[in-house]
């Protein structure tokens, strides 16, 4: 069984470039595909609070028998909690549903900058981070004006989390990210219904290197050191998003996957969205 590689983090943890997304999986499905996807190789996995799946979740990972030093289990909190104390709240609930003592990457699950109260939320973090109840510090949704705030603040996180995909490359977003030494992950990398699957470009890539669309595009992903959390629940597609290291697209390739790139693809604005 081969696992996904790592890149490691400015908190000095792995983070595997593949993962399982588990959203919108209720606590039973949460279960059922989390027991599956670390059967499969899968090591890294994402919840959220607002997913309301961290119990199942749990329990998928008991059920697996996996160590827990070889997981890297995430999760992420509301906008109710920005504050020092209510993150730490926010932290003790997830940690009790989930059944762990520790959780590898905190993350604030959006700015919500209308609440003002964006860097705090992430101070909140640090702090768990410095008693060793949470292993890198995270942020979802971040645009780089929040971003440099936080680092005005003293804060680089070692994760953002964002909506990527072809479609939706976010480059100004990543430069950012690559110059401040924080890793991208990629919230719905396979796009979110606009049939990127099925464009011309991927289909034929596809076939060339005898994989399928979903494959290529996260090839796409994790080539360029972006970590990738496609969710699935289906086994045969399971297994393979996380059989994509043993291919390389080219240049070329890579090239004809970023003329896909289209301003028409919608992005969630968190300046006004947020929970
Ligand atoms: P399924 O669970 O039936 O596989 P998200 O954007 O939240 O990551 O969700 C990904 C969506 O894409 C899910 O609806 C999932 O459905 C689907 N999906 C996941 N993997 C593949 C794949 N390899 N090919 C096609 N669709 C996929």
């Amino acid at each position: 069984m081969a696992l996904a590689p790592t890149v490691q983090l400015r908190s000095g943890a792995h983070l595997p470039l593949l993962g399982l997304g588990t959203w919108p999986l209720d606590d039973t499905e949460a279960a059922d595909t989390v027991a599956l996807a670390l059967e499969t190789g899968y090591r890294l996995i994402d919840t959220a609070e607002n997913y309301r799946n961290e119990r199942g979740v749990g329990e998928g990972i008991r059920r697996s028998g996996v160590p827990r030093e070889e997981l890297f289990v995430t999760t992420k909190f509301n906008r109710e909690h920005h504050g020092r104390e209510g993150v730490r709240r926010a932290f003790e609930t997830s940690a009790g549903l989930l059944g762990l003592e520790y959780i590898d990457l905190l993350l604030v699950h959006w700015p919500n900058p209308d609440q003002g109260r964006h860097v705090e939320a992430v101070e909140g973090i640090a702090a768990l981070m410095e008693e060793g109840l949470v292993g890198a510090v995270g942020t979802s949704n971040y645009k780089p004006a929040h971003l440099q705030q936080v680092i005005d603040a003293g804060i680089v996180p070692d994760v953002n989390q964002i909506q990527l995909d072809p479609q939706r490359p976010r480059i100004v977003e990543r430069a950012f990210h690559n110059e401040h030494g924080i890793v991208t992950q990629a919230w719905s990398p396979l796009g979110k219904g606009s049939g990127l699957l099925d464009e011309p470009a991927v289909v034929a890539i596809a076939e060339a290197h005898d994989r399928t669309p979903a494959q290529v595009v996260l090839r796409w992903h994790v080539q360029q050191g972006m970590v990738a959390i496609p969710k699935s629940s289906n086994p045969e597609r399971l297994a393979r998003n996380l059989d994509i290291f043993d291919f390389e697209l080219s240049g070329a390739e890579l090239a004809a996957i970023y003329l896909l790139d289209s301003s028409r693809a919608d992005i969630v604005d968190s300046d006004e969205f947020g929970h």
